[in-house]
């Protein structure tokens, strides 16, 4: 038997391929998404080369920030010899002996220069390959307009709203440029941690044209996301789900803070912490079979009470109670049987309109009399404290999502 070929062992790192250029990038506006997308960009080793804002003052904190220390190439690829020691001269200039046989140093770190702060139009001049466009969606059409006569054939040009796809891009497309709508699907606050939270796994919706689609792949990629891809017809529908589920969330604990508040809760936050993150654990999970509590027990009594509660403490959340119990004894309905629906959906119908004083106007009703609970139900019904009709004193930093 002839012994085994042996092929020489060949060292990985010198196969690997060349890392592709860095991107060449251009950022207006510089807010809250603005600032943590040119972060985390630059952090995944993109260049962003030039800022502009609405303000000067906004745009040079942005520059500023860009300017931080980072390595000058990847620490994981081996670097000549010669290439080490040109890095390290001795005080008089010359190049110092190759520590060998060093083959993996450190790259040393340097001060990325900081982005030029220019006008939008001369952002989109310069020779950058991405234009991101980090306005608000309010503002977006006449930032598009200002920078279109600028921008050039083999430019993309990004904007980060959920809600538009690249129509609202038209005017970069007739310049003969790409258009990309890459919106994070995260909440950024201003927060140092934004950046951080871009390159954790987040979900990217995008809409391309088609010299933009590689360009959007590769950026996410290096952002350690994932890209969902969303027709130009869908944008608002997907924008609706976001909002809808985290904005909503938030106007949802917000009430829920404050209706414990007022039953007594001392540190409401703890209270609810681990019972909704187990909720949204659970929903993420199973979707409707998640559901607990007295809507999916079909026990309408509960329901009454509550809502008896509600409509005489807190008039301007009991509505929004009975909307969502609404809407969760539908999505449940096929579980129920019809005499339970039955029940349910009384118990859910709105209360009779309140007869205005003479003189009032409907939007200083006053809120409906107090309904009498069901004995059964009383038990569970907190003693009034006073009627929720204010904002939850202490808002999170944390606004749910983007607008
Ligand atoms: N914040 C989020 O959670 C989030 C998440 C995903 C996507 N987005 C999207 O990101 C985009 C920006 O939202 P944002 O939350 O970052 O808004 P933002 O915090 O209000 O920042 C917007 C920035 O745009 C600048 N700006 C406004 N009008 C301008 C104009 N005409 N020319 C140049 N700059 C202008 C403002 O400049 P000055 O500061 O100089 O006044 C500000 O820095 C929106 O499309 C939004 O949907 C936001």
């Amino acid at each position: 038997m002839s012994a085994p070929l042996r092929l020489p062992r060949v060292r990985a790192a010198r196969l690997r391929p060349a890392a592709p250029a860095p991107t060449r990038i251009g950022v207006i506006g510089a807010g809250r998404a603005g600032r943590a997308l040119a972060a985390a960009l630059t952090a995944a080793g993109h260049e962003i080369v030039a800022v502009a804002s609405r303000t000067p003052a906004a745009a040079h904190r942005l520059a500023a920030d860009l300017a931080v220390p980072r390595p000058a190439a990847d620490p994981a690829v081996p670097r000549p010899a010669a290439d080490l020691a040109a890095a390290h001269p001795d005080s008089a200039g010359r190049a110092a002996a190759p520590p060998a046989p060093a083959v993996l140093a450190p790259a040393p770190a340097v001060l990325a220069p900081a982005p030029a702060v220019l006008a939008p139009a001369a952002v989109a001049a310069r020779a950058v390959d991405l234009l991101v466009l980090a306005v608000p969606d309010g503002a977006l059409a006449d930032v598009v307009a200002l920078v279109a006569p600028a921008v050039r054939p083999g430019q993309v040009v990004a904007h980060l709203s959920g809600a538009h796809g690249t129509a609202v891009l038209a005017p970069v497309l007739a310049r003969g440029a790409d258009a990309l709508a890459l919106h994070p699907a995260m909440t950024l606050t201003g927060d140092p941690a934004d950046a951080g939270r871009l390159r954790a796994g987040v979900t990217f919706g995008v809409t391309a044209s088609a010299g933009a689609a590689a360009l959007a792949a590769r950026l996410v990629d290096d952002l350690g996301g994932r890209i969902e891809w969303i027709a130009e017809a869908d944008r608002v529908r997907y924008h609706a789900a976001l909002a809808h589920g985290a904005n909503h969330l938030v106007t949802l604990v917000n009430d829920a803070v404050e209706l414990a508040r007022r039953a007594g809760v001392a540190d409401p936050a703890t209270l609810l912490a681990p019972l909704l993150r187990a909720a949204l654990d659970n929903v993420l999970a199973h979707g409707d079979a998640a559901l607990t509590g007295p809507v999916a027990r079909g026990d309408a009594a509960t329901v009454r009470a509550h809502l008896a509660d509600l409509d005489r403490t807190a008039p301007a959340l009991a509505p929004a109670y009975r909307a969502l119990a609404r809407r969760t004894a539908d999505r449940t309905a096929a579980d129920r049987d019809p005499a339970a629906a039955a029940a349910l959906r009384a118990a859910l119908a709105d209360p009779p309109p309140t007869p205005a004083a003479p003189g009032a106007s409907a939007a200083t009703a006053t809120p409906a009399p107090p309904a009498t609970p069901p004995a059964a139900a009383q038990a569970v019904t907190a003693p009034a404290a006073g009627a929720v009709t204010e904002p939850a004193s202490a808002a999170p930093v944390n606004s749910g999502g983007d607008r």
